[in-house]
């Protein structure tokens, strides 16, 4: 999920590495490392924790010295963030090494027949199992090439791969499967990436690899093909834009570009962790505490802003399908209030970064007192991930945008299938109801790139309402927590002031606040919910406040009602608030390019808060 780059042609190979590496590092890294196949053909290679400057200064340069390479920024998946999870990975004869971006799903069972044939394994990566799997049939062919494509035929999941090896010292193999990989075609060099960011200093002509294609790279030129082996013609595309472009993936901000993202990023939070063929839910991360989870007596989610806007809907998830009764708390409040706590009772800690200080301390307050703590953590290897008793990741990718959007969605999914895990156990959910939810589920992604797509209709909203000075947020149910991250999205990078409130609520006060000028945001899916919510509606409108509806698609008669309509498609209720909340998501955005905030950097704001 984070950076390659690989260089083969007539110059010193190190300095392109290091320079690609360091143009790769917006997005955030723990480690970074490269290898270089040496004159004698020898590959020598560096890696350690921490930024490419790091690196740089503690070895040698002048040992790296030979004009084949590849480099590697990365974001953890399966390991801590420290010098041997680094990458390029390698096998103990030190003849494959490679570079790797994404998940590989079966690593386990691959690393349980390796392991037979006396392979052994230095690192926790999923990402040296491969490796070591390149040159299990490498011993067995003699042939890199082959051996890359026999060891990515038994790999489930994705990546982005770049390869080199030291019996065949001429070539860099690269590899895609959901995971972005391109190289740059230069005059008798060959500039290998993740990302254009470190290919157009050099060129501007890049070959984009598709999902299931390879290329061998060799200084003459290069062969692109199928893992299948099939041949293919491509011709190189021109890039024209510009470095801060391409950063941004050509959107205009961090937060734009993590919003679209959502339709890979959700799937990157379930994938590997559904069986659809029996439809059990699997979070390996969870299997130590699992006869905990299933004994808890109640269950406490703890965590800050939107996080804690997770933890809610969490609560709504957790007591309607595992019958737990569950506690939502501020983590910064938690601590403070000599909380009722004891071994019965299961903390869940939810933090994109991992880092968050009060998080941190609750979840600390909750282990010293005797509970089981969980972390539902995007960050590898973060301070609350190590902590914790145990974890699930989200697997979000990195989030940069200050205002939490895909990491949200995310740690939505990873509730979902926390509950899924539980429910199934216990018995507590109707095989019908799960059957129905796993359907859903496969059609997330899906119904997200719809959501995407519309993204004209929520500019217009947007433009119509950019200079209101306050705005209501109203759900029910699921979505009561979906209405208040909604104007927590719009305080924090519009800076119009922005409530949330269970719909029900606002005629024991806040309907006070109504009059013309008022817009007010209903989420209004078709579910039980419905009738309520279109009686509140009423309410507004009597006191002719403005109505933004979120509907379902096909619903017509909540027109009546409204003065504007977004549609979503309709989903089981445990995954509504993931799609309701995208096209909030994107008003805020709106909102606030309209009114000339800068949204990736909101003023005040901090990415992650570390300081009580
Ligand atoms: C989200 O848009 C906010 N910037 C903020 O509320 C954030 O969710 C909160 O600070 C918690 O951060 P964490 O998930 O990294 O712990
Ligand atoms: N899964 C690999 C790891 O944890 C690759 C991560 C990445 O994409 O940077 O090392």
């Amino acid at each position: 999920m984070c950076g390659i780059v690989g260089y083969i042609g007539k110059r010193n190979s190190l300095p392109v590495l290091l320079e690609g590496l360091k143009r790769l590092e917006y997005r955030g890294y723990d480690s970074a490392g490269v290898a270089v196949i040496n004159s004698d053909s020898d590959i020598i290679f560096f890696k350690k924790a921490g930024k490419v400057k790091e690196l740089e200064s503690e070895f040698n340069k002048d040992l790296l010295n030979g004009n084949v390479g590849i480099g590697h920024t990365r974001w953890a998946t399966h390991g801590e963030p420290n010098d041997t999870n680094a990458h390029p990975h390698f096998d103990e004869g030190r003849n494959i090494f490679l570079v790797h971006n994404g998940i590989i799903e079966n690593y386990l069972s691959i690393k349980k027949k390796l392991s037979l044939e006396g392979f052994s394994f230095t690192s926790d990566t999923d990402s040296e199992i491969l490796t070591n799997l390149v040159e299990y049939h490498f011993r067995h062919k003699n042939d890199f090439e082959v051996a890359v494509r026999m060891a990515l035929t038994e790999v489930e999941g994705t990546y982005g791969i770049a390869c080199i090896c030291k019996a065949e010292p001429d070539k860099i193999i690269v590899a895609r499967m959901g995971s972005p990989l391109m190289f740059g075609v230069g005059i008798d060099e060959t500039i290998i990436s993740s990302d254009a960011a470190a290919i157009v200093n050099y060129t501007k002509n890049v070959i984009y690899l598709e999902d299931g294609e390879f290329a061998v790279i060799r200084k003459g030129g290069f062969q692109l093909k199928t893992i299948k082996d099939e041949h293919i013609m491509r011709e190189a595309q021109r890039i024209e834009y510009d470095l801060a472009e391409i950063e941004k993936g050509g959107f205009e901000h961090f937060m734009l570009k993590e919003i679209c993202e959502q339709p890979e990023s959700i799937q990157n939070t379930y994938r590997g962790r559904i069986n659809f063929d029996t439809g059990l839910v699997k979070l390996g991360g969870l299997e130590t505490v699992k006869d905990k989870l299933l004994s808890a007596k109640r269950f406490i989610i703890t965590g800050c802003g939107t996080a804690w806007h997770a933890g809610l809907v969490g609560e709504y998830m957790l007591e309607r399908y595992c019958r737990v009764p569950t506690e939502v708390e501020y983590a910064s409040e938690f601590r403070y209030r000599q909380p009722i706590i004891n071994s019965d009772d299961v903390v869940f800690v939810i933090s994109q970064s991992g880092e968050t200080a009060d998080s941190l301390a609750a979840m600390k307050e909750a282990k010293r007192l005797g509970a089981t703590t969980v972390g539902i953590v995007n960050v590898v290897g973060s301070t609350i991930a190590r902590e914790v008793d145990a974890g699930t990741y989200i697997h979000a990718g990195p989030e940069i945008g200050v205002a939490s959007t895909k990491a949200f969605t995310s740690q939505l999914m990873s509730l979902a299938l926390i509950t899924l895990m539980i429910a199934q156990n216990k018995g507590t959910i109707k095989e019908r109801e799960l059957d129905e939810m796993l359907r859903e589920l496969k059609m997330l992604p899906d119904k997200i790139r719809q959501i995407i797509e519309k993204h004209k209709e929520y500019e217009f909203v947007a433009e119509e309402f950019k200079d209101s000075r306050n705005f209501l947020y109203l759900g029910r149910g699921f979505n009561f927590p979906v209405a208040l991250e909604g104007a927590l999205k719009l305080k924090e990078i519009s800076y119009i002031h922005a409530e949330g409130y269970p719909a029900a609520e606002m005629k024991h006060g806040p309907i006070a606040l109504i009059d013309e000028n008022m817009p007010v945001v209903f989420i209004a899916p078709k579910d039980s919910t419905y009738d309520k919510i279109i009686s509140n509606i009423e309410e507004i409108k009597a006191r002719k406040g403005k109505i933004i509806a979120l509907a379902n698609d096909g619903d017509e008669d909540i027109k009546r009602y409204s003065d504007y309509i977004i549609h979503v498609p309709r989903t089981a209720p445990i995954f509504a608030p993931i799609l309701n909340s995208i096209p909030l998501q994107f008003l805020s955005y709106f909102i606030a390019t309209a009114r000339g905030c800068n949204v990736d950097q909101p003023r005040n704001l901090a990415k992650s808060v570390t300081v009580e």
